[in-house]
């Protein structure tokens, strides 16, 4: 799947952003490997820990579906600049692969595109563990 239509999908899940508190959108489209794609919203809370960022939203969808394998997760907040995934999703992205792609987006024709471990250097993963 090209990255366009990832981002298409990222656009539509965006419309389903729950975001009284802070009125930002945002939405997230995670492609696997298999051709699959999971979409996801942030949703807020009164308790503002509870809240879920759209691109964990859209890898816990996958996740609890049996999906690990991801490709790329595409990206898009509601402001001009390009939104990047905040430091817990990151962590939360590198836990199913060092080369996921990560794709910000504004829009179909205006993206850019890293891994994360691009976006998140030397990372405590689970070789640490051992
Ligand atoms: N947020 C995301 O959903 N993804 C990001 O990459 C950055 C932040 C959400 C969390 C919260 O609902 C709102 O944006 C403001 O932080």
């Amino acid at each position: 799947m090209k990255y366009k239509e990832l981002i298409k999908r990222a656009l539509e899940a965006r419309k389903n952003a729950y975001v009284p508190y802070s009125k930002f959108s945002v939405g997230a489209a995670a492609l696997m490997r298999n051709g699959k794609v999971y979409t996801g919203c942030n949703i807020e809370c009164a308790s503002f820990g509870g809240t879920n960022c759209a691109e964990r939203t859209a890898i816990f969808k996958a996740i609890s579906e049996g999906d690990k394998d991801i490709e790329a997760i595409a990206v898009v907040g509601d402001t001009e600049d390009y939104t990047f995934p905040c430091g817990i999703c990151r962590q939360v992205i590198m836990e199913f692969g060092r080369d996921i792609k990560i794709i910000v987006a504004k829009d179909e024709d205006n993206y850019q595109v890293y891994t994360i471990s691009d976006l998140l250097p030397s990372a405590f993963t689970a070789d640490d563990l051992d």
